[in-house]
């Protein structure tokens, strides 16, 4: 398709829910004893799947647009899958299931798209082992063979959400205490959530303690508007000329406004307005306008923060003026794709400055910047940081497959033209 070019991008939006918030209301609304009512559920093709997912383990679950109603039957309700369970492209339905599926009374196999099978699963299935889990397989399909599991006491090797989530997830399975210390904090959506529910389990910094024996309670959850979402907007308001763009309803958990850092360090037009709490979740609403935007260096205990803004924050560097160094960003490369090659190997094709790193990459921004033919290789956020790129290129830019944003965003391009209009 090709990418229609806009002059200015000025409005209001709401992006769609949390995608992080949506998957974990479902998975754990199924584990409650009784009804969670969720608003503002992401009905992106990720987190259909893993309704999809729990709706195979008996859980009955109704969806009227971003209503969803979840009859959750307890820690102890999923039954046995009929077939192997099918998490799409949904790299967190597959990791965080693992940690449930490991303590179950039964076996069962799980996979996902082509994209699914090539991700590590020994991410998960590793540390899980620890507390006495049969997973087999590295990568999809896994074999499960549910088991009883133990508590204990696990220093993480990378910063992961979705790690340290399938841990704790066991954990309300395991027959001790589960305590599981992080290398960097990241969002902590699963501790909120489980908190609230009634769960045993503390945060004191890097360290979580689980343990096991409470019922979980069925909540009513408020999704936020996605921050990764925003991310796309709050670019392309600092790159236009001419622009302001009001993003309503974001969720600002700290854990995930490492790009409102960076924003403030490049120097953007930023404000955020209307803070409050909703659901145990902070929430704003972000205005950006037109910015001369500074190059600036991105490293260290930050990029947990902002890891699926990386792509698009690297379009908001090529726009900056001076050097831009993003390092200790190595988890891009087991995303959707591998999205430090994707980046760069996509951004040269405009004649943009940029330079792979191990774990990052090197852009010298305020150069001139030409329209291309991309690849996204089927990765949703790739293919909406394009968008947003393409909008400063001279000419003519296209995406071999838009339709992948239906992953996180299904609206997306009617939101973002909507906004040069
Ligand atoms: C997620 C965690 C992150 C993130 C992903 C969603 C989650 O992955 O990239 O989009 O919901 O826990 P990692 O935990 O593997 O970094």
């Amino acid at each position: 398709m090709e990418i229609q070019k806009m002059t200015r991008a000025r409005g209001e939006i709401i992006v769609p829910g949390d995608k992080s918030i949506s998957h974990r209301a479902v998975m754990l609304g199924a584990l409650a004893n009784g009804t969670t009512e969720i608003h503002g559920f992401l009905r992106g093709a990720d987190c259909l799947s893993t309704i999809d997912c729990f709706r195979e383990m008996g859980i009955e679950i109704e969806v009227n647009g971003g209503d969803v109603t979840v009859h959750g039957k307890g820690l102890n309700g999923l039954k046995k899958p009929e077939k192997t369970l099918y998490t799409g492209n949904s790299g967190t339905t597959t990791r965080l299931l693992c940690g449930i599926l490991a303590g179950q009374p039964f076996d069962c196999e799980i996979t996902g798209d082509a994209s699914i099978c090539r991700r590590p699963m020994g991410r998960v299935a590793k540390p899980l082992a620890l507390m006495g889990a049969q997973i087999e397989g590295e990568y999809c399909p896994l074999k499960i063979h549910g088991t009883a599991l133990h508590g204990m006491d696990y220093q993480m090797t990378v910063a992961s959400a979705q790690v340290k989530t399938a841990l704790i997830l066991a954990g309300l399975y395991a027959d001790g205490e589960t305590v599981i210390h992080e290398t960097e904090k990241s969002r902590d959506h699963t501790e909120r959530m489980l908190s609230a529910m009634g769960a045993d389990i503390e945060v004191d910094g890097l360290k979580i303690t689980v343990r096991p024996g409470k019922e979980l309670k069925p909540q009513t959850v408020d999704v936020p508007g996605d921050i990764s979402s925003a991310a796309f907007f709050m670019v392309l308001g600092a790159i236009m000329p001419n622009s302001e763009i009001k993003i309503k309803n974001v969720g600002v958990n700290p854990t995930r406004t490492g790009i409102i850092d960076v924003f403030r360090d490049m120097g953007a037009n930023m404000e955020i307005v209307n803070e409050r709490t909703v659901s145990g979740e902070p929430v704003a609403d972000i205005i950006v306008s037109t910015s001369n935007l500074k190059g600036c260096e991105i490293g260290g205990d930050i990029i947990p923060r902002l890891i699926d803004e990386l792509p698009v924050i690297a379009a908001a560097a090529v726009f900056a003026e001076g050097r831009t160094v993003i390092s200790g960003a190595q988890e891009l490369k087991v995303k959707e794709s591998n999205r430090i090659a994707a980046v760069v190997t996509e951004f040269k094709k405009c004649g943009i400055d940029i330079t792979e790193t191990d774990d990052g990459m090197i852009i010298n921004g305020g150069k001139p910047v030409h329209g291309a033919d991309f690849a996204t290789r089927s990765d949703h956020r790739m293919a909406m940081s394009l968008a947003v790129l393409a909008q400063r290129a001279e000419g003519i830019s296209t995406l071999d497959d838009g339709e992948c944003v239906d992953v996180s965003y299904p609206a997306f391009f009617g939101d973002f033209y909507g906004l040069g209009k």
